[in-house]
């Protein structure tokens, strides 16, 4: 089975999300538990960025030693020695540099025309490499990115001495066929692509960074990157328990593992939630307070039967607690039963029957219905009998 290493940008691009702002003990809390997790790479900020960012860099890459702990740089000496201030303590110093490559972010932001690009970025590799013994360098906006310049580009990094070719879609703008073909483009066209590792980092704004990921670890990505819950700019970064939790169920297709330890993924997302105040939406997949809550009569009349008819993953699989059949107006009187039962009511039949009648009546009303509500319906209910 492939290994795919996750490359954990929770604290650099997810706390580039509007409105978050997590100070050094709450970056520190949520690199621990990224290394608990499992991440290959934590990318712990932006160093140049701000004191307070280059402090904690410099505090993680102190305390974590299982993930590798990055900081990103642009192509400037400035921004690389200012990252290697804060990660020279690292037990495997690593940085991040980027340099967009898109005809127009090359024409528009910075000025420049494609041979200064590839001169800026294969001067800012080799004097990274002065310092650090992995360098990673991204072609920001790869996917608008000429294939042809793109594996150009690729090709001189590698020869400054880059370890790792990251290829974002940085706007979000690819389509899983599209982002999938430049791997497989640059695979076969890039001279020594096979010594560096090959990473996708993919932007959700038009809701297809799972699939592009997934496209891209088909075409032979080796790494990917994304953040927690899916935090980051605009419409956020792939959401990294999508990753790990399809290639875990779906090992037949893919093949590959993300080296997570899949039990830590609720507490993890509980965490970026509660530190970041980024509510997670109830249908996120995987994690969503709803991801495991079956309302529909028919299906919790399935899943008493067995689960496996309507939940591919069980909650046990990401340390969540249990299943919850929820009882509303679509509910059924097994899934009623079921309950009573385990608020210890033993009703028969026709106790059960006017129960259940109560019950509906309720659920007509109300929402959702609480266990003080059952209990209620189901005490009045043993006090008539
Ligand atoms: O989305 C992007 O292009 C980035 C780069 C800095 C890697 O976050
Ligand atoms: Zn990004």
């Amino acid at each position: 089975m492939r290994k795919i290493d996750i490359f954990d940008t929770t604290l650099r691009d997810g706390e580039q999300s509007a409105g978050i702002n997590l100070n050094t003990a709450e970056k520190l809390e949520i690199a621990r538990q990224l290394e608990r997790l499992g991440a290959a790479v934590i990318e712990a900020g932006f160093p140049a960025a701000s004191p307070g960012d280059q402090d904690a860099v410099r505090r993680i890459a102190g305390t974590v030693k299982n993930s590798i702990v990055t900081g990103l740089a642009r192509c400037h000496k400035k921004d690389i020695d200012a990252a290697w201030e804060a990660l020279k303590g690292a037990e495997q110093p690593h940085v991040h540099i980027f340099l967009a490559t898109s005809p127009i972010h090359m024409a528009y932001k910075l000025k420049k025309t494609p041979d200064q690009v590839v001169e800026a970025a294969v001067e800012a590799i080799k004097y990274a490499k002065q310092f650090f013994p992995l360098v990673q360098w991204s072609a920001e906006d790869a996917s608008r990115t000429e294939p042809e310049f793109l594996a150009r580009i690729a090709a001189e990094a590698v020869k400054a001495g880059a370890t790792t070719i990251n290829i974002p879609d940085t706007v979000g703008y690819a389509t899983p066929q599209d982002y999938g073909s430049i791997f497989k483009f640059l695979k076969e066209t890039v001279p020594g692509i096979e010594k560096v590792k090959l990473s996708a980092h993919c932007h959700d704004d038009l809701g297809m960074a799972t699939a592009n990921t997934l496209a891209a670890i088909e075409n032979g990505a080796d790494q990917v990157e994304g953040t927690i819950n899916g935090i980051g700019e605009r419409a956020g970064n792939v959401a990294l328990e999508e990753i790990a939790v399809a290639l875990h169920i779906r090992k037949d297709h893919y093949n590959a593992d993300s080296g997570f330890t899949l039990k830590e993924i609720k507490r993890t997302s509980e965490l970026v939630s509660r530190l970041t105040g980024v509510a997670v939406q109830p249908n996120k997949a995987v994690i969503g307070k709803n991801a495991f809550a079956h309302e529909s009569g028919i299906h919790q009349d399935g899943m008493l039967k067995n689960p496996d008819t309507y939940e591919i993953i069980t909650p046990a699989l990401i340390g969540d607690a249990h299943t919850e059949l929820v009882l509303g107006k679509h509910s059924g009187r097994h899934a009623f039963r079921d309950r009573a039962v385990q608020m210890g009511f033993e009703l028969g039949e026709e106790q059960l029957n006017e129960a259940f009648a109560e019950f509906k009546k309720l659920a007509d009303r109300k929402k959702e219905i609480t266990e003080a509500d059952l209990l209620v319906i189901l005490t009045h209910r043993q006090i008539q009998d």
